[in-house]
């Protein structure tokens, strides 16, 4: 118990676990919280005069707990012993080996193969920011440092894009940890940064190197600090880093800008209603055939280029491999079997691989000439590079081939990893105990012979071992050196001098073989890990290849095109469909876009800003995002879902799709589409693509119309290419007043009174929105429709508000008091003022005016 307090004391703010017996088992206050979020029993326990909290969980299925308490944003110690208790006087020794956080596990079972898993830290130094990324399982450690006057934003939009697990902060950036824990659900430590010659030396000692030129960061110290704050807490918490022998340093400027709001609009790795990856743009794309192929397409999803020459890079060895479905096929094929390496490079690193992931590697190395072969026919540009940073390693694979067994067990307790043949002491122990237990076998004919026993049996058990066993009708006959050990209902069992002697030999030579076994398990482990920079080049190649076959494959599932990148500012693109929508909806119907250049060489104007009416469900929102993904997809260097497309590279895209409900951070709707408007209006550029739907609706219609109205202009003044879905048809006539505007409407076809959706966008406004007609579809009751369809004429017709039905004069003199509750009461009691802002009051007192006042 003092050893479990004295622990604790090291370790504040983290739940210890400590190893007793079979158990993990916690105590005091961390009993408590461990039995309530794992929903184990809390039982107590005697130290001295008190009764002490106690819950335990069973060490051999530590991790699955292990993982729900991490999961759940807590941070847990393990406390081992340190000695073996049978060797242990007295207390057995224990400390604390391991702290495990969200963004330093590196146990699989505690992990989503098909994302990485990020620590991040962050610091601000002499104005700068620096920001380090370490995902510990897979060795992949990167940092940049960013600045400028909007580097808040960019680091916001960079933190939204890698989406850490654990965010380290110093003192100074503590903000955004708060930030980021609210907004993304990092879990978030406050920590010390280092100054900057002390970080240089942590940092240098993890390279193993004397500088950081080799590195890109020798004049970025942010971002060494952030580096060496990931650093020192990985040691302190027991991370072992041997696998990270190189940093990259990359720049937020060469990949497109997604704030968060944007990446949320577009559902690409996360849909909007549950926030899972179904029926996102990454769902669709992925035909990875490897986890670090799944991992590496998230991360270009995330991170869309820039440079024309990289993006077509790209499309060339999409276009080859769509070409040629023979190389496609192969490799897809011989990507299959490959496990995933990276993790496999780290577990090696940090002592947690077990047999079976050393015979993965084994089998996943066989594969790589196979792989090399697939993309031979292939071979040019980006295809041909990748082909040859296949480095197999040679030795490595020979080592493994020659020494494990082909289907070794998980753990190295029982023995079978290694292949005989392999190492001669294990093969002589292995004779030994062999030729023991043939002694053994021997021994029972032999023994039958000599005493005249017809039916003594030799057999084993775990308390004495081997032994003989004589039925108890024949015990007359058992000659005077046998001696007796246990009886049982009808036998006598004994033992005798040469049978223990043989024993030992098979029970020593059996232990020695185990922990021999052990050992070179061991040696083959650090074989691996002394290869893991070839390795990890290795699983970057194998995950790029993986990810432009996955191009290559849904583009001909799909029958996308390759979309044509040119310089001018342009957006062209025919038969367009919405990736994930035409996947669920059989019927989709495709539609053109056309935004023009912003100096045409000769003729009109041409659009840059389309207003896009229609009806509800009609389709508007689909086509703006269709739209935006058009241009990601584009730029991430995938083919597109169109017939045609050719397009300049957009510096950013910003969409606003779907108002989100932000009350529980204290801002209204509007709040927040103001301030993420405001964002686009600051930020958006010629070169951007921004699409807004229906932003306005938040407030009353006019104020909503007269905002919209202005940010239009305002967008058209800049030249950004822009589409705007709304219900104010009243914007259309914007277009008539600017010449780079131009009216679209998804229309309908009115069948009697009944409304069909033909989801086509045609050029041209609407006067006319059909939302009763969606009310009556919705299953409005019919009275409600009728009235609102009598409501709609009049105000149509001109009336400044409807006149109230006939309901008698007489009721209409009754006092206020009287009538039935009217509708503004009825309207405040409804109200939660603890969830209206002041602007919402305002605009709700203004509507009430405007709608009530007027009334006899
Ligand atoms: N081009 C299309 N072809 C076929 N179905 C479509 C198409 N576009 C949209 N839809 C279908 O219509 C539904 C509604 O589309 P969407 O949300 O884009 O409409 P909207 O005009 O934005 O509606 P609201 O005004 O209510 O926001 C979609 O979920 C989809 O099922
Ligand atoms: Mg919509």
């Amino acid at each position: 118990m003092r050893q479990y307090f004295a622990a604790k004391a090291e370790h504040p703010g983290v739940l210890l676990a400590m190893r007793v017996g079979d158990f993990y088992e916690f105590y005091g206050e961390d009993a408590e919280t461990a039995a309530r979020a794992l929903e184990i029993t809390l039982t107590a326990r005697d130290d001295g005069d008190n009764r002490v909290p106690m819950a335990g969980v069973p060490y051999h299925s530590v991790e699955k707990y292990l993982a729900r308490l991490v999961g759940q944003g807590f941070k847990v110690a393990l406390c081992d012993q340190l000695e073996d208790p049978k060797q242990a006087k007295g207390l057995v020794k224990r400390g604390v080996t391991r702290v495990l956080t969200a963004g330093t596990v590196v146990e699989d079972s505690l992990l989503d193969s098909s994302r990485n898993n990020f620590l991040a830290a962050l610091c601000l130094h002499d104005g700068k920011l620096g920001l380090a990324v370490l995902d510990s399982s897979t060795g992949e450690f990167a940092v940049t440092q960013i600045e400028g006057e909007e580097m808040q934003q960019s680091l916001l939009n960079e933190l939204a894009r890698i989406s850490p697990s654990e965010l380290l902060v110093s003192e100074e950036t503590q903000e955004f940890g708060d930030l980021a824990s609210r907004g993304l659900g990092s879990a978030v430590s406050c920590i010390e940064s280092p100054r900057a010659d002390r970080a240089k030396k942590t940092l240098l000692r993890q390279l193993g190197a004397s500088h950081l030129e080799g590195y890109g960061c020798e004049d970025k110290p942010s971002a060494v600090i952030a580096a060496s704050m990931i650093l020192t807490y990985a040691e302190k918490n027991g991370l072992q880093l041997g696998h990270v022998d190189a940093v990259a340093t990359y720049s937020v400027e060469s990949f497109m800008r997604l704030d968060a709001a944007t990446r949320r609009s577009l559902e690409l790795s996360q849909n909007m209603s549950d926030g899972s990856r179904r029926y996102t743009l990454l769902a669709v794309l992925d035909q990875t055939c490897t986890s670090m192929g799944a991992r590496l397409l998230r991360r270009w999803i995330e991170q869309p280029l820039l440079d024309v020459e990289a993006i077509r890079r790209r499309h060339d060895a999409v276009g080859r491999l769509v070409e040629n479905s023979a190389a496609r096929f192969d490799l897809r094929e011989s990507l299959k079997g490959v496990a995933d390496i990276e993790r496999l490079v780290s577990r090696c690193a940090t002592g947690k691989a077990t047999p079976k992931d050393l015979a993965a590697l084994r089998n996943s190395l066989e594969r790589l000439p196979d792989i090399a072969a697939s993309v031979r026919p292939v071979a040019q540009g980006r295809l041909a590079e990748l082909g040859a940073g296949l480095l197999d390693p040679h030795e490595l694979l020979s080592e493994l081939q020659s020494a494990l067994n082909d289907d070794p067990p998980l753990s190295t307790r029982e023995g079978g990893i290694i292949r005989s043949g392999f190492d001669p002491e294990l093969d002589r122990l292995r004779e030994i105990q062999r030729s023991g237990k043939k002694f053994i076998a021997e021994l029972e004919a032999a023994e039958r012979a000599k005493t005249g026993i017809g039916n003594l049996k030799v057999g084993f058990n775990s308390v004495f071992g081997y032994y003989l066993e004589v039925p108890k009708s024949q015990i007359a006959k058992v000659p005077a050196e046998y001696i007796r050990k246990q009886t049982t209902a009808n036998a006598e069992r004994y033992i005798t001098a040469d049978l223990k002697e043989q024993e030992s030999h098979v029970l020593g030579a059996e232990e020695k073989a185990i922990a021999l076994e052990a050992e070179l398990f061991l040696d083959l482990m650090q074989s691996a890990t002394r290869h893991s920079r070839r390795l990890l080049d290795t699983s970057q190649a194998l995950a790029e290849l993986d990810t432009l076959g996955s191009f290559a494959e849904t583009a001909v599932r799909k029958a996308y095109v390759r979309p044509e990148i040119v310089p001018e500012d342009v957006l062209e693109a025919e038969t367009v469909r919405h990736p994930v929508v035409e996947d669920a909806e059989p019927g989709f119907v495709p539609n053109d876009i056309l935004l023009g250049s912003l100096e045409p060489e000769e003729g009109e104007p041409q659009t840059r800003t389309i207003i896009l009416t229609g009806p509800n469900m009609s389709g508007k929102s689909t086509y703006l995002r269709q739209t935006a993904l058009l241009v990601l997809m584009a730029q991430i260097g995938a083919f597109v879902p169109a017939s045609r497309a050719r397009a300049g590279v957009c510096d950013r895209v910003f969409a606003r799709i779907g108002a989100r409900d932000e009350i529980a951070l204290g801002q209204s709707t509007f709040m927040v589409e103001m301030i993420e408007s405001a964002n686009i209006l600051n930020h958006a550029t010629e070169r951007s693509l921004v699409i807004l739907d229906e932003v306005g609706r938040g407030t009353s219609t006019f104020d909503g119309m007269a905002v919209a109205w202005a940010m239009i202009e305002r967008l058209a003044e800049i030249g950004s290419k822009t589409l705007f879905a709304t219900h104010y048809h009243q914007l259309n006539a914007l277009a008539d007043q600017l010449p780079t505007v131009s009216n679209f409407r998804v229309s309908v076809a009115e069948v009697g009174d009944q409304v069909v959706w033909t989801h086509k966008v045609l050029p041209g406004g609407t006067d006319r929105s059909y939302g009763v007609h969606v009310a009556k579809m919705a299953g409005l009751p019919p009275k409600v429709v009728k009235r609102a369809q009598e409501i709609l004429s009049e105000l149509e017709e001109g009336a400044s508000a409807p006149q109230v039905r006939d309901i008698g004069v007489a009721k209409l003199q009754l006092s206020l008091f009287e009538m039935e509750t009217p509708e503004v009461i009825r309207e405040l009691e409804g109200l939660d003022l603890n969830q209206l802002t002041p602007i919402q009051a305002l605009s709700l007192l203004d509507e009430w005016k405007s709608r009530y006042a007027k009334r006899p």
